[in-house]
């Protein structure tokens, strides 16, 4: 059977997430990212082109790496302001019904109990529509906030990560039996003791023992999500995540990448299809080839390449405006991203190669063309490569998910390549086609109740 194709949108609660510059456009309305309104029509709209899910990134911190200042991630509005993105889900939720979510909290700055009882809760809110982008952050600048200098050391940080997950399985999949909530009001029992169950967890970084306070939710563990793309991150990955990220310019930069992942999946004892993997991409469509190269030519004046720069810089740690336009651009260890940082190692590429390799303000494999030509481009690339996805980035919003919806959608579901309606069940049964729980062998599940706890069926 040919693969259907994943999509969610890729979005983040400001004004400019990745394609920078676009909030000036005139038929933009990102600046209205502050009204819950805005919110609830994108997600009855992403309802509308049966994706999958919103994916809504996040950071801590700020952009001030590039110049040593904050002036045109200011001016620019380059992911500041930005909002708490948890903060959207129950407002969207509450007008759509199977629309997923998938939201980033940075683990860095939470504590595993305070942040597995807001999934948890979300869970129950969305009816298992909850999925985590698990990340660790990459911001001296929210170190600073928090009352520290510097990043903790990049892979002390997976490190660390790795503990937190294992005490949040422990309140997702031990604390609640399944049947413990009775409601039973004759009886004046709405929970039955002996079925909620203490967590006891003395680790390096974390302390915990008790009772968690949310019972066991639709998916208990909302679908994990992560970008990790260094080898430590890619352990971590390959590890804890069902859905993975990945960047990459190319078909067969993806390729290899791929590659990577399955070769980690086949060293942590994982099948392939235990994840799906997705790639972020930008696409400029309409009715005729002519009038989406015409509108990318319009959106073109409005995007900013030097806020896309500013964006890298603190992406890889680097002030990238310290070097002259055409001055290579030489590589440096840092501790942010490893595996974009990496680029410099590999290729000779000076500031203004990378502007121009943001014509639309952000760094995503960037696709221009009728709805009929970007189906087969996205078939292709998908088929070539091998991931499962697409995380489509916004242009001038909400007309590219319109554009999206009405010209590409459709000439997908033609060639059967999408899906023509949702199925049912929680977001972890939609993607996979399974249970709403984590199979049994994915490592959360040594943390879950045992068959004599009645929790397994
Ligand atoms: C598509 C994609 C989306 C990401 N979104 C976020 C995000 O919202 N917030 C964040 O802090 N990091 C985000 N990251 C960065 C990852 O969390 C991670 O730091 C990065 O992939 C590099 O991992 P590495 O340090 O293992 O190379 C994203 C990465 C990718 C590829």
């Amino acid at each position: 059977m040919t693969k259907q194709i994943l999509l969610n949108a890729f979005d983040m609660n400001c004004a400019g997430h990745i394609n920078h510059g676009l909030w000036t456009h005139p038929r933009d309305q990102s600046y209205r990212f502050n009204e819950l309104n805005y919110w609830t029509d994108l997600a009855k709209t992403l309802e509308r082109g049966l994706f999958d899910g919103l994916f809504i990134a996040d950071i801590i911190g700020v952009y001030d790496v590039y110049q040593n200042n904050l002036d045109v991630t200011l001016k620019e509005s380059v992911q500041l302001p930005s909002h708490d993105p948890m903060t959207l889900i129950s407002g969207m939720a509450a007008v759509t019904t199977h629309l997923g979510f998938g939201v980033t909290v940075n683990l860095s700055y939470e504590q595993p109990y305070t942040l597995a009882r807001r999934f948890a809760s979300l869970d129950h809110l969305t009816q298992g529509r909850i999925g985590w982008n698990i990340v660790t952050g990459y911001l001296d600048s929210a170190e600073r906030l928090f009352g520290r200098k510097t990043l903790a050391e990049h892979d002390l940080r997976y490190e660390q990560a790795n503990e937190f997950l294992n005490v949040c399985y422990q309140y997702w999949e031990h604390s609640w039996q399944d049947d413990a909530l009775r409601h039973d009001k004759t009886a004046r029992i709405f929970t039955e003791p002996s079925k909620v169950h203490e967590v006891q967890h003395h680790g390096q970084f974390y302390q915990s023992q008790g009772v968690f306070q949310v019972s066991s939710s639709p998916q208990r563990t909302p679908v994990l999500f992560q970008a990790g793309a260094s080898n430590a991150g890619m352990n971590f990955a390959t590890t804890h995540a069902e859905c993975i990220f990945i960047g990459g310019d190319t078909i067969a930069q993806v390729k290899q990448h791929v590659e990577n992942i399955q070769q980690h999946l086949t060293k942590q004892g994982r099948a392939r299809d235990e994840v799906k993997i997705f790639v972020g991409i930008t696409v400029v469509t309409a009715e005729t080839e002519q009038q989406a190269q015409d509108k990318f030519k319009e959106y073109q004046r409005y995007a900013s390449p030097e806020a896309g720069l500013a964006h890298y810089s603190s992406s890889v740690g680097i002030n990238l405006a310290q070097y002259d336009e055409h001055e290579t651009i030489p590589y440096k260890k840092t501790n942010s991203i490893q595996s974009i940082n990496k680029k410099f190692k590999s290729q000779s590429i000076t500031p203004h190669q990378l502007k121009q390799q943001h014509q639309l303000g952000g760094r995503y494999p960037l696709f221009i063309g009728s709805g009929q030509q970007i189906a087969q481009q996205l078939i292709h690339f998908l088929d070539e490569t091998g991931i499962d996805g697409f995380n489509l980035t916004r242009t001038v919003t909400p007309e590219s998910y319109h554009d999206f919806i009405d010209w590409v959608i459709p000439e997908l579901q033609q060639q059967g390549r999408y899906k023509t309606r949702y199925d049912a069940g929680t977001l972890r049964q939609k993607i996979f086609k399974q249970e709403p729980y984590l199979p049994a062998h994915h490592p959360a599940k040594q943390h879950a109740l045992k068959k004599s706890d009645s929790y397994i069926k």
